[in-house]
């Protein structure tokens, strides 16, 4: 949106109409000017009504996460300051990755309507129609290398805290940090680090939220496992709502977990986790176990205990609820 389109867009935002004579006073241009950008907030895809007599009205506003309006009533100190945004690109945790040269502050983001090459964990393929919401935050935390897989946590868990906060549905943590909502998964998350062994420069996590797919929006493979939001609620969700009380939420459990440690994510993730007391099956790598799930440590790892009463840590991977081996 250019300087002049933003202003004539915030006196819109007030309520009422506007007449095109006093836009044009307003801004010290010409009525022609003010319809040219009238017309470029038309193409952004939002409802101007223009009456003779009355003036410009905003009548509706498109179902897009355009930076300045995620911006409006954002209340964070860096989280979500700077957005980069897309209708469409192959991954935002890639173009992340891409803006580490220029050395953008901590806290950027990067947001898309539709991901075409959405990248999910171990190597596997994320599907990111629109509808959902697609972002990566840059993050620059200074912490040892091994806490770091706890930050995927931390983006979990503000997650189940937005929705519950948002929508009043109650989300169960999956570990290490799927979220399942009616045993369907509706988020996943990525993350990324640069920098050298030991010193993180920058570390890229990518959240994926189901946010207001149908059933039909999935493809077929993925089955009955994945679901949305809109699904659960049966009714198309706020993205900018829940976005933004995402990034607040993460905010403070971010900054919380940097000062005073993990040990409240992980109550949380024990409280809430889908994954404990039951069967499962632990994918990680080309290792595969199978056990009852019993601990999730302090250290963010999983224990498991096998059919034989053998206790196994694992440190990362990727669960599957089974059933009890009979
Ligand atoms: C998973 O496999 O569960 C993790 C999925 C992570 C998807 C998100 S969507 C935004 C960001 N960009 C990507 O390419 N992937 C992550």
């Amino acid at each position: 949106m250019t300087e002049r389109a933003g202003k004539i867009f915030d006196y819109l935002r007030q309520e009422g109409y506007i007449s095109g004579e006093e836009l044009a006073t307003l801004l010290g241009v010409s009525r022609t000017a003010v319809w040219k950008q009238i017309e470029s907030l038309r193409e952004l895809g939002y409802e101007i009504e223009a009456s003779p007599r009355k003036g410009y009205l905003l009548r509706k506003k498109p179902d897009r996460l355009y930076p300045w309006e995620v911006g409006k009533g954002l209340k964070t100190r860096f989280i979500g300051k700077e957005i980069e945004y897309y209708d469409r690109i192959s991954s935002t945790n890639e173009r992340a990755k891409e803006l580490f040269p220029s050395r953008p502050p901590e806290g950027a983001l990067v947001l898309a309507e539709e991901q075409t090459g959405g990248k999910g964990r171990l190597g596997r393929k994320w599907y990111a129609p629109p509808g959902g919401i697609w972002m990566t935050i840059l993050l620059t935390p200074r912490l040892p290398t091994a806490e770091l897989p706890k930050l995927t946590m931390v983006g979990a868990v503000a997650l189940s805290k937005a929705i519950r906060q948002e929508l009043g549905l109650e989300t169960l943590i999956k570990w290490p940090n799927d979220l399942l909502l009616e045993g369907k998964k509706i988020s996943g998350i990525l993350t990324e680090l640069t920098g050298e062994l030991g010193r993180v420069e920058y570390l890229v996590l990518g959240v994926g939220i189901n946010a207001n797919q149908r059933q039909g929006d999935f493809p077929e493979e993925l089955g009955t496992k994945a679901g949305s939001l809109r699904m659960a609620m049966g009714e198309k969700i706020d993205r900018l709502a829940l976005l933004r009380t995402y990034l607040q939420i993460f905010e403070a459990e971010y900054l919380q977990a940097l000062e005073e440690g993990f040990s409240s994510i992980l109550r949380y993730c024990r409280e809430y986790s889908a994954t404990l007391g039951r069967w499962v099956e632990i994918r990680d790598g080309d290792r595969v176990y199978h056990g009852k799930a019993i601990e999730i440590e302090e250290s963010g790892g999983l224990v498991i205990q096998t059919e034989k009463g053998e206790r196994i840590r694992v440190l990362s991977g990727d669960a599957t609820l089974s059933r009890e081996p009979s």
